[in-house]
């Protein structure tokens, strides 16, 4: 960020990363103050997310890091994000862990609407406390939840299935895709290998209004999604600030 203009960076988007991954000093260099966010998976991040994160190199920067889980456990994701900005040449003034609603909610209903009013006030005060920071974070200060998902380098997710059928043609899918695995010209993967390469985030079956894309799964494994999920469906977590002022 600076301060007039904030510059959004969006490494959702896998043609952005690539270009990111390449020249990520050139976007960097102009920034006072990074706010760098990333979903958790598997009590983990996201291994584009990490690739990504890899490549950066600073000098003299200021960054915050935020993980946003969906209330079951933040795992490892908090501490390894400031770990990767601090390997880059970050000070770490601020981190944060927010919830929001389940990638997996149409299988049981898991921070809905998530988030909402009271978490954007908490984020609110919370961004504006971060310009009065000068604290430099370490790895070792952010806690972490170690759960057996954590602790494994699997991510075992669940990958949409395609119902050609359905399919109107209309591309959101793949414009969403954030591993850019899907055909512009099927609506399905691109090939069986790529298929392999999807992350689960089920971006491409929010976006998809024809129910060409969902997220069809045996139900053993709607069984195991539950069981996991059970306790994160009936009990509300709040957001991790650190420093919590
Ligand atoms: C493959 C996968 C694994 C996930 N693992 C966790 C987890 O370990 N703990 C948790 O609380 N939420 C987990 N979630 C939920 C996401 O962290 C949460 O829904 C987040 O808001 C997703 O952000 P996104 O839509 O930008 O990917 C997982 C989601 C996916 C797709």
């Amino acid at each position: 960020m600076t301060k007039e203009n904030p510059l959004l960076l969006n490494i959702t988007q896998a043609k952005f990363r690539l270009k990111f991954k390449e020249e990520s000093g050139t976007y960097l260099n102009g920034i006072d103050h990074l706010i760098v966010g990333a979903p958790v998976y598997a009590g983990k991040l996201p291994l584009p997310v990490i690739e990504t994160l890899n490549t950066i190199k600073v000098k003299d920067k200021q960054c915050t890091c935020i993980a946003v889980y969906g209330n079951r456990d933040y795992g490892v994701a908090l501490r390894d994000l400031v770990k990767k900005m601090t390997n880059g040449g970050f000070s770490v003034v601020a981190a944060g862990a927010f919830i929001g609603q389940h990638s997996y909610y149409r299988i049981i209903r898991v921070a809905m609407g998530r988030p909402d009013e009271s978490d954007l006030k908490i984020a609110r005060s919370f961004g504006s406390s971060i310009a009065n920071h000068s604290v430099n974070l370490l790895p070792e200060q952010i806690p972490v939840q170690l759960d057996r998902f954590s602790r494994s380098r699997e991510y075992s997710a669940l990958v949409p299935a395609f119902v050609a059928e359905s399919c109107s043609n209309c591309r959101e899918c793949v414009e969403t895709c954030p591993m850019d695995i899907i055909s512009p010209e099927s609506g399905d993967y691109k090939n069986a290998d790529l298929k392999t390469k999807c992350i689960g985030c089920m971006a491409c079956v929010n976006a998809c209004e024809y129910g060409a894309r969902i997220d069809k799964t045996s139900w053993i494994m709607k069984f195991m999604v539950k069981l996991i999920l059970r306790k994160a469906s009936v009990t509300r977590t709040e957001p991790l600030l650190i420093p919590n002022s």
